[in-house]
């Protein structure tokens, strides 16, 4: 089966072709992402209606272009796939339309997609593993770490309860200078910076839920910085290292705590899987205290590759592909929703 995906919650712009096979299998025949990161970076951030117009400029283009690198035509898939939330209204409305009108165009099914299930079924997609396994999502908008029971079967454990961790990342990085996005630029930052220099703290470790807190932790950044001005470059790194270091160490605290009540739950005889996804699973400090992790509990730690942690469409088709296999025949009337929990 052949699903063309659309993504534009936010400010990647992005389609994809996916194969399904009968089996479970799939592949990516295509995936085409233009980041508006040069739209927005005058900003400082994502400016909703800028990004809203930049997907009606650029998505009927990459559609095209989806479809030419897989090798198909628009009458050969056998659906539509589109990110109807959670996200930038906007956005979704743009790929939301878009997706209805390809579908019927071709006679084929709309699947509304929401876009943390994309994120939530990736490492089916790019390492074919079954159910159950508990899941980190760690995006811009989002940290959750959720029991993946099934299709459509989520079980939230813990949540924030302020920040996301990628939003803390950006926010840090902002309030430090060094741009947006922030996640990336603070992480190469770090590698200059002494973690120690700084008592930051650990917001939420060791309690006996499996929540996240962030604010505390980036006014706590905020306070050190204050104190220093005029920053040196030196300083700034020494921040990022601190900064960096508690997020990791509330990250394996917190999901630690959820391998122990997700295995706990479980069938004994199922092995024990861990995976990561999101925007800020490219983080390398993350990813290895993660594996750290995995070899201390005995889990199986699945990290899809880079490109398919950050936002992007091939998520969105093979959850769509999914959701057909299941025998979901999708609709025109569902609606974009900004807001829409997982
Ligand atoms: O999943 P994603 O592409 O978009 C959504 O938010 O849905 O995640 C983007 C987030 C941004 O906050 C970005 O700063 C963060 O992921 N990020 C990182 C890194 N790369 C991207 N955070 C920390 N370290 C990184 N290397
Ligand atoms: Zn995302």
């Amino acid at each position: 089966m052949l699903v063309l995906g659309i993504e534009t919650s936010c400010d990647e712009t992005a389609a994809a072709v996916v194969r399904r096979e009968a089996d479970g299998r799939a592949s990516i025949l295509s995936n085409v992402v233009r980041s508006q990161l040069d739209e927005h970076r005058a900003y400082g951030g994502v400016v909703p209606e800028i990004a809203a117009r930049a997907h009606v400029d650029l998505l009927d283009h990459l559609v095209d272009q989806a479809l030419r690198e897989a090798g198909v035509r628009l009458a050969e898939v056998d659906a539509v796939a589109a990110t109807a939330g959670p996200g930038l209204i906007g956005g979704l409305l743009v790929g939301v339309m878009t997706g209805k009108a390809l579908a019927f165009a071709a006679g084929k099914p709309f699947l509304a997609i929401n876009h943390l299930e994309g994120h939530a079924l990736t490492p089916r997609l790019t390492d074919g593993i079954g159910f159950p396994y508990l899941l980190l999502l760690v995006t811009g908008g989002h940290t959750q770490l959720v029991a993946v029971h099934g299709l459509g079967r989520y079980e939230r454990l813990g949540t924030t309860v302020d920040d996301a961790v990628g939003e803390a990342f950006d926010k840090v990085a902002k309030l430090l200078g060094l741009g947006y996005p922030g996640g990336p630029a603070l992480e190469r930052a770090a590698t200059q910076g002494d973690p120690h220099r700084f008592a930051l703290p650990r917001p939420m470790s060791g309690r006996p839920n499996c929540d996240f807190s962030f604010s505390g932790l980036k006014t706590a950044v905020r306070i050190e910085a204050e104190r220093l001005v005029p920053l040196s470059e030196q300083d700034v790194a020494d921040l990022c290292a601190g900064f960096q270091a508690a997020v990791v160490d509330v990250i394996r605290d917190r999901t630690r705590r959820a391998l122990e009540l997700f295995a706990g739950a479980i069938d004994p005889n199922v092995p024990l899987r861990l995976v990561v996804a999101g925007g800020v699973a490219a983080n390398g400090s993350i990813r290895a205290a993660l594996e750290e992790l995995a070899f201390e509990t005995g889990a199986a730690l699945v990290a899809p590759p880079l490109r398919l942690c950050g936002d992007n469409a091939a998520m969105i088709a093979f959850a769509g592909a999914e959701r057909l296999a299941a025998g979901e025949t999708g609709g025109m009337e569902t609606k974009a929703r900004a807001r829409w929990p997982l």
